[in-house]
């Protein structure tokens, strides 16, 4: 039912253009005809091997990278059809966290500008120190960190103060972009658990993209494996990795070996 699909990404297509020599050019096709649904409060992720799109996807949801065609369906609503207040609630409601929160966070900012600076973008009409002490403590950091810098912070606390930006905006989607590949396992552990009790208390969907399979079966509802650009299995998170369908997603997960134990399965060919 549409009315229950928060995102609906529909046939979505982005063909790279790269300047080469003097008159030549090259093209990369990097997503072709891409569909899959994000319903509220659950997480889809996206995996495949290195450079099999996903990234694109989650920047054309974000509406950092323009289609070549297909559409991103926001609860009903194409995006490039959204001007004025649709566009800016849209862009409040789908928010990002990327891999490298050292390279997202601004370095001149200290870290209560970072979380203040959205509750302003976004008109938030409450109390924004009040707002800054109740995002802090949500991602479990102490008050003191609002005065320090990101070059003071760890890789694990800056990946919280981006978790907070997220927040700040109240969103119905975050789109995670490799989040923990940064991270060491203690603190990927750490941040998993976060991210899914926030899920849990204020129903927010993420989109996935990792090819960290730990986090898959620790956070997903439903997988969507990208190959070569394209979609070669959807499928939800217990089918996928009890016998995965195509043998690209066979051989993502034969590649880790702590996932392991894949059961004798019907190969579909
Ligand atoms: N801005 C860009 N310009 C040209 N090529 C790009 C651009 N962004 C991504 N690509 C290419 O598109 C393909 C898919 O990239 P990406 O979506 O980042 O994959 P993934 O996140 O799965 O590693 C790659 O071949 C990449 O080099
Ligand atoms: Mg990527």
């Amino acid at each position: 039912m549409q009315e229950c699909e928060l995102i609906q990404v529909k046939n979505l297509s982005k063909t790279f253009t790269v300047p080469g020599g003097f008159t030549q050019r090259s093209y990369i096709e990097a997503v072709k005809d891409v569909t899959f649904s994000l319903q509220p409060g659950e997480t889809v992720a996206i995996i495949g091997e290195s450079a099999s799109g996903k990234s694109t996807v989650g920047k054309i949801i974000l509406g950092l990278v323009k289609p070549s065609s297909g559409e991103v369906i926001y609860r009903g609503q194409p995006i490039h059809s959204l001007k004025g207040n649709g566009m800016r609630a849209y862009r409040k409601a789908v928010q990002a966290v990327f891999q490298d929160p050292h390279s997202s966070l601004n370095p001149k900012m200290r870290i209560e500008d970072i979380i203040i600076e959205p509750l302003r973008n976004f008109g938030y009409r409450g109390d924004c120190r009040r707002r800054l002490s109740y995002l802090l403590e949500v991602v479990g950091l102490s008050g003191e960190f609002a005065a320090r810098f990101p070059h003071q912070c760890s890789g694990g606390q800056k990946q919280r103060v981006a978790i907070a930006r997220a927040l700040a905006a109240e969103p119905e989607a975050i789109v995670l972009d490799e989040p923990l590949s940064a991270l060491d396992m203690t603190i990927q552990t750490q941040i998993i658990a976060l991210l899914k009790s926030l899920q849990a208390e204020h129903g927010i969907s993420y989109l996935l993209i990792t090819h960290d399979l730990r986090a898959v079966k620790a956070m997903a509802d439903r997988v969507v494996v990208m190959y070569k650009g394209r979609v070669v299995e959807k499928a939800g998170k217990e089918e996928f990795f009890r016998c995965p369908a195509h043998p690209h997603s066979r051989a993502l997960l034969e590649a880790i070996p702590v996932i392991g134990g894949l059961q004798q399965c019907k190969v579909i060919i």
